[in-house]
């Protein structure tokens, strides 16, 4: 998987890339990520990458030629892979579409800074925008290290366990199941019995049935796409019969009308 990343602040991402499963991600040839400084582009000699907006107000605007530049120098026009814009304007990144970019050899990342890039770098030049989610960060530079990791950790043989990104909250359609580790007791707070039984099987069911029960307290909307099999309903119906928590009766109607 090669990654392009254009930016202002290209300092930002060695520390990271350099640490845990991207650096080993690297080692292992599995993950490339070429970081491109958009100033390199500018065409003045103070290298000037911002200017103030059309139509007055506040703020500066990132201009259109050193992008362009940096991107056809790089990519060529048209671009060699998809660009992505990173922007809060973008749809949502979510597991699903790490899945569907981790399919795509090459992706270059674009990180915009001040308050926007001009408007025909978004018209002309782009693939699609992706925001991590409904806040306002500074620049896409976090952004883009967040679609990076996130897409390299479904990379074969970037996880050193082949069913990690799999038993991964999402990866499974559901959230995880909890997990525990020694000592069986700590400060009096015990380890469930169930998972020092050495019974796999009745340790199999109870994670499943423990990633069901957390997806329906707290992420109800996942359980109308995940994947689920006789035992989950019944479990799950059970779980709505006794009503121990407060569940949204969509979510309620959904489940007890779902055949297996
Ligand atoms: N740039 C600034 N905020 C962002 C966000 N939430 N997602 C992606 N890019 C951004």
């Amino acid at each position: 998987m090669r990654f392009e990343v254009f930016t202002l602040f290209p300092q930002v991402f060695p520390p990271y890339l350099e640490t845990s499963i991207l650096k080993r991600a690297k080692e292992n040839n599995l993950l490339e990520v070429n970081l491109h400084n958009i100033r390199d582009w500018a065409e003045d000699k103070h290298h000037t990458t911002d200017d103030t907006p059309y139509g007055g107000g506040g703020g500066m605007v990132m201009k259109p030629e050193p992008i362009y530049n940096a991107i056809n120098s790089v990519l060529g026009i048209p671009p060699a892979c998809p660009l992505i814009l990173l922007t809060p304007q973008g749809e949502t990144f979510t597991q699903q579409k790490a899945e569907m970019l981790s399919k795509i050899p090459r992706l270059a990342l674009i990180c915009g800074r001040y308050e926007g890039f001009d408007e025909r770098i978004r018209q002309h030049l782009i693939t699609e925008e992706l925001s991590i989610g409904d806040y306002v960060l500074s620049g896409g530079e976090l952004p883009a290290l967040v679609i990076i990791e996130a897409v390299t950790r479904l990379i074969p043989g970037a996880l050193g366990d082949p069913d990690g990104a799999f038993d991964d909250s999402f990866g499974s359609g559901l959230l995880e199941y909890p997990q525990y580790t020694r000592p069986p007791e700590f400060q009096g707070w015990q380890v469930p019995a169930i998972l020092q039984s050495g019974d796999h099987s009745a340790i199999h069911r109870w994670r499943r049935d423990q990633a069901l029960l957390r997806t329906l307290q707290k992420r109800p909307d996942l359980l109308v796409s995940a994947e689920l099999d006789k035992a989950d309903l019944t479990f799950l119906k059970q779980v709505i019969k006794e009503s121990v928590f407060p569940i949204p009766d969509s979510i309620i109607n959904i489940i007890t009308q779902r055949e297996d």
